[in-house]
Parts: structure tokens; C-alpha cells; sequence
């Protein structure tokens, strides 16, 4: 794999072809924030939290630092107006999902949000999809996919295979940006009351 030179807030960093910004900026210590993202799951770029301004061949974008790839020369930004400002937003919007989310709330600190800007959503789901693709791609399990559409969309646990699986497993509660207990109660709640359609992991 050749090496690739780019910049991230004024260091030079040395990345491998293939790497992403999030990649490269972890592997000099340089922070990005994440709620989407894990290392052992394919990238989702779903939440959008690690919004970077991106400069190459003379052009500025906003890119999500966990899917966008390194390139010869790229010059990177991890913070500045415009990202905290997308980052704010974003949270604010999450905020209105989960508002006691403390993940949540020490990124609202950092980027100034305000959880009360938005009107309280019907689900605590941020879909950041973690819990959904930890049970697909690591466990292999599919016990745990994506229900109901639009607003209301959120997970739900599939009855006959959590019924059997997740009691002993309940690795993903940890992961929820949200907060475990959440997580729980749907477990309990989609074992005591199946929901007869729920969407399989594969289809989101
Ligand atoms: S329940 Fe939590 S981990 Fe699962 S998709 Fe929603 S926010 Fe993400
Ligand atoms: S962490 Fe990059 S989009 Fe969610």
C-alpha cells in the first residue's frame, strides 16, 4: 500500500492508501468526534458528527472524516466555524431524541448546542445504527434491525432471535450513543410484546 501525505490542522500526517481522515487523524492522536462509528464495523457515515472541512484541488467541502479517504495533498480541518456550527446542529437534533444522553450532552458542552431547540422526538433512537450492524456484522445474530419509518423510526429486537441470543450476549447496550437502559427496556419490552413485522438488519 503507497503512502499518502496529507495535512490535518496544520500537521503533515503520514497515512496508508485506503485509510480515512478519521483513521489518519487518530493515528496521530488528532480527535474527531464520533457516534456512528466503531473499528470493528464497516464505516456508516450516517451521523455525521465527524464532519470535517476537507480542501483539495482548490475546493473546500464538508466531509464525514469516517467514510471520506485520505488523498495525496488534502489539507483538513477538524475544527473551525462551519464544522462546529454543522456539529451543533446535528446535536441539537440528536438532542431531541435523547436529552439526557450524557455523550450527548458533554458534546453539547463542547460545541455550545442547545438541547431545548427542537421539539421532543417520539423515539430516543439517534439511528446511528451501531447496536443494528454490531448484531449483523460481528455476532452474525441479525437480532436487532430497524422498525416503523420516518420519525418514528428506531430499532426493534427480532422476538425469536433475542428470545434465544440476547441475554447472554447484550453487547450492543454498551454501544448505544443514547444510553444502555434504553436499549434494555426495548429488549425486554420486544420479548414481552412482539411487534409482528420488524425490518431485518440487511435491509437498512
Ligand atoms: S438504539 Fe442506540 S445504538 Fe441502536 S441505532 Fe439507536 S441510537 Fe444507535
Ligand atoms: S461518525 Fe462519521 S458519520 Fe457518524
Amino acid at each position: 500500500m503507497s503512502k499518502i501525505f496529507l495535512q490535518i490542522d496544520g500537521r503533515e500526517v503520514e497515512a496508508q492508501e485506503g485509510m480515512t481522515i478519521l483513521e489518519a487523524a487518530k493515528s496521530v492522536g488528532i480527535f474527531i468526534p464520533t457516534l456512528c462509528y466503531h473499528e470493528k464495523l464497516e464505516p456508516y457515515g450516517a451521523c455525521r458528527i465527524c464532519t470535517v472541512e476537507a480542501q483539495t484541488g482548490g475546493k473546500t467541502r464538508l466531509v464525514a472524516a469516517c467514510v471520506y479517504p485520505v488523498e495525496k495533498n488534502l489539507v483538513v480541518k477538524t475544527r473551525s466555524e462551519k464544522v462546529d456550527k454543522t456539529r451543533k446542529i446535528l446535536l441539537e437534533q440528536f438532542l431531541a431524541h435523547a436529552p439526557d444522553s450524557p455523550i450527548l450532552q458533554d458534546l453539547a458542552h463542547e460545541y455550545g448546542a442547545n438541547k431545548g431547540r427542537f421539539e421532543k422526538g417520539p423515539s430516543f433512537c439517534i439511528l446511528c445504527g451501531l447496536c443494528v450492524r454490531y448484531c449483523t456484522e460481528v455476532k452474525k445474530k441479525n437480532a436487532v434491525g430497524f422498525g416503523d419509518r420516518g420519525i418514528k423510526r428506531e430499532i426493534n429486537f427480532i422476538p425469536e432471535i433475542a428470545a434465544k441470543e440476547c441475554w447472554n450476549c447484550k453487547e450492543c447496550f454498551p454501544l448505544c450513543p443514547t444510553s444502555a437502559l434504553q436499549a434494555a427496556y426495548l429488549l425486554t419490552e420486544g420479548l414481552a410484546f412482539p411487534k409482528p413485522s420488524s425490518e431485518p438488519a440487511s435491509e437498512r
